[in-house]
Parts: C-alpha cells; structure tokens; sequence
C-alpha cells in the first residue's frame, strides 16, 4: 500500500460507514453498476504500469500475467536492469519482489521522483525487479471464467493472498530466473508473506524478506475507523445487506466524488499523519487510489483487531485455523522496519509480533526503529531512500 494500510483502510472504511449510513442506494447502484466491467485490457498496453511510471523515465519494462490455482489473472511488471543497463550482466542478477498492500497496487512503489523510488534504487544497484498486482487492482482485475462485475469474483481475503497469488508470482519469477527471491512486503504484504511462510509455502523459493510497516497482530491500532468497523461490526452488517462480494473502493470512489467531498482531507482526518510525503507525491496517489479490495477482505482485517490473533477468516464456526509464525524457517534472513507514529502498526502489535518470532536465529533478524514514520512513510517519504532503501540495499547484498 501506499498511502499505508492504515490510511487507506481507514480511509475507506470511513467512506464506506457514512455510504451505509447515509445513501445505501447508492451503495447498491453503484456496486451492481457498469462501472465494474470496465476492461482494462485493451487500455493497458498504454496505461499500464510500465508505460505510465517505467519506461518514460528511461527504464526498460516488461508485464505478464501470471494466473493463480484458482483462477486469477494477475498483471506483474519487470524492471531487468538499471537505467544505464548498468548493474552487471543480466544473467547474473538476484530477483527481488515488491508487494504493496490493501487498496493500492504496484504503481505505489514508483510515486516520487526516480531516485527515490524503491523499484528504480534496486534495478539502479544491479537487481532484478518484479512489481506484484493483487488480485481486484486495475490491473489484475481479470479471471479465466469469473466476471468481476460478478460479486463471486470478490469472494475472498488475505487468506487467499497468502494461499494462491503469493504463490503463484513467486513459481512464475522463479521459472523465469532460476533464482531465489527476495521479497519487499509494505502491510498487508507483509501479513500475506508472514502467514504463507508459516504454511510452508515460499519458503524453498524465498532468499530474504524485507517487511515494512508489518502487520500481523492489530488490535492496538489507533485508526478511529477501523476501530469503529472492527467493534460495531460494519462489515458483517454489509454482508447481510448483501454487499459483502461487492469491490469497497468503488463505493469509496463514488463518495470522493461526491460536491463537498474533499478526499484528501478524509486522509488526513483517518489515518493519523505521515511525516514525509510530499504533496505531488499524495496527489498522483490519490489519482490512482483507492484500488479495489473485497469487503470480507475488510471483515477478516475487522476481525483481527477484534480478536487480537492472527488466524485465518472466521465463518463464524468457533475459532478459525491459526497461522504460527513460529513455523517460518529460523534462519530466513529477515529485515523488519516500523514507525513511531504508524496508526496501524501499533509499536505494542510490533512487540508482539518479535515476540512469535522469538525462536527465529537471531543474526539472521534485523529491526529497524523509526521514530517519526507513519505507515506511508514508509514507500513514499521523500527521504525514505536515505532513511530505509539505502539499509534494504545493504540487507540484500549481504544476503545473496
Ligand atoms: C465463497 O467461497 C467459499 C469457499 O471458499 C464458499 O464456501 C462460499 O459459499 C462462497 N460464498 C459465496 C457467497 O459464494
Ligand atoms: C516533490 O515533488 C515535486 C514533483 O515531482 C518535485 O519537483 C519536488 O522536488 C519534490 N520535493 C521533494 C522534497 O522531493
Ligand atoms: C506454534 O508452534 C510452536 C512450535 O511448534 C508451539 O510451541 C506453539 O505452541 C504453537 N503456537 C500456537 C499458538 O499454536
């Protein structure tokens, strides 16, 4: 994510709380509406992620789609070598995975100017990167028989993430390079890698992991909406209306939209503040956000703040299946960094979280403190690049 999990959700959820309340007709309009069946496609060759954000700065950028087991075409892009083609051969170069989080997709990583965006640092020093699209973004809004105007198309959550596209885009780079990857999560993607990792998925493809602004235990985030969806149970009151298959964002963006809605503002009033975003940077965000995720992705992120456990969606038999994190490989190289002032990821869930990795090898486990950061500082700070990429690099180089 970009704008930070924190930020969007709340963001979103906000919106989606007066929507309920206030005009449910236009809740229901517009989730039903032809809006949804916008095609993509035919557009992306031009609109694309690598078009709009990669090759006009100089960059060489391939896409493909990689199509999970269960059925979902997801659009990933390529970045093979730095802008100077420099970086050494091409053959010999470690792969990294980027993974944005909850109501963004991949262009969140490519915001600010070239020499502070993560993607273009890492290609710059001589790797080789894949950005990664959820299924419901822009992009990856596709499946070999499911409509996304269909409210099946949104039957799932993180829990799928973790279990189907994960998976998938880590086999397709790993075909294609013959190399273990390294992986960048930003929140929900560091929830997703954490709990396929302690499945035993990824694990004989992953080199290390960076997971910044982690998310896996939340029920002291701070973010007044969340916690309103989370206690007053917004989103199962939407899945009895019949709303829960339908994309949120939609909903979300049609509010935007709405005379006197000043988006911009409910950002700042739902998600606490960031320290270091840089107003252009927050405009072609909001241009592109929010993405579309689905409402019982919302209801499962709803029932970890209520329930304090990282566990997989509850259906409301009595407890779900728990993902232990104390099941991921020992010594998988990992890098954590979080905020002092992320209303999300809560420093007190952060403790908890290294408390169930206390098992892991302790020199292959590094934290990074940063006092003043919010959750979208985190991919789109101005000084993100001094502050957190120039220790990403140094993460990965020491562990290839
Ligand atoms: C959603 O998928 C689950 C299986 O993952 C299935 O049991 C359930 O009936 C589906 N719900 C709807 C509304 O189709
Ligand atoms: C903010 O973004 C604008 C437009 O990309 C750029 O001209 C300016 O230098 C940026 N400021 C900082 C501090 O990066
Ligand atoms: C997780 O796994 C560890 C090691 O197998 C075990 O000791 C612990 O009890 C498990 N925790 C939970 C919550 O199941």
């Amino acid at each position: 994510m970009i704008m930070s999990a924190s930020s969007f959700l709340s963001l979103a959820l906000g919106c989606f709380l007066l929507v309920l309340a206030v005009v449910p007709h236009v809740a229901h309009g517009l989730s039903r509406g032809s809006t949804l069946s916008v095609s993509t496609d035919t557009v992306a060759s031009t609109t694309g992620i690598c078009a709009t954000s990669v090759t006009t700065l100089g960059y060489q950028c391939q896409e493909f789609d990689v199509v999970t087991q269960d059925g979902y075409i997801l659009k990933v892009q390529r970045i093979p070598e730095g802008r100077a083609g420099g970086g050494g051969g091409s053959g010999n170069k470690q792969p990294v995975l980027l993974q944005h989080g909850v109501l963004v997709d991949g262009r969140s990583w490519l915001l600010n100017l070239p020499e502070e965006d993560l993607p273009l640092i890492l290609a710059d020093n001589g790797f080789d990167v894949w950005i990664a699209n959820t299924r419901g973004t822009q992009f990856s809004r596709r499946h070999t028989s499911l409509d996304p105007a269909n409210k099946d198309f949104w039957n799932w959550t993180w829990d799928e993430l973790a279990t189907f596209d994960l998976p998938a885009t880590f086999d397709f780079i790993h075909e294609q390079t013959g190399k273990k990857i390294n992986y960048v999560g930003h929140s929900l993607g560091t929830l997703t890698a954490l709990a396929a990792l302690s499945e035993g998925r990824l694990v004989d493809k992953m080199q290390s992991a960076v997971l910044l602004s982690p998310i896996a235990y939340i029920s002291h985030t701070t973010t007044a909406l969340v916690l309103v969806m989370a206690k007053d149970y917004v989103g199962e009151i939407a899945m009895a209306l019949g709303l829960a298959d339908d994309p949120l964002p939609d909903i979300f963006q049609a509010l935007c939209h709405r005379p006197g809605v000043d988006c911009y503002d409910l950002l700042v009033a739902f998600t606490g503040e960031n320290c270091c975003l840089n107003s252009s940077t927050i405009d072609l965000f909001l241009k592109n956000s929010p993405q579309s995720t689905s409402v019982k992705n919302m209801v499962h992120l709803s029932q970890m703040v209520r329930d304090g456990v990282l566990a997989k969606f509850n259906h409301g038999y009595p407890s779900p299946p728990v993902y232990n994190l104390s099941n991921i490989p020992h010594d998988l190289p990992m890098f954590l960094s979080y905020g002092g002032n992320d209303a999300l990821s809560d420093k007190s869930d952060l403790q908890f979280l290294l408390d169930n990795l206390k098992l892991h090898d302790a020199s292959k486990l590094t934290v990074q403190f940063i006092e003043e950061y919010g959750h979208a500082d985190f991919i789109m700070g101005v000084n993100a690049k001094d502050k957190v990429f120039g220790q990403v690099l140094s993460f990965f180089k020491s562990h290839q």
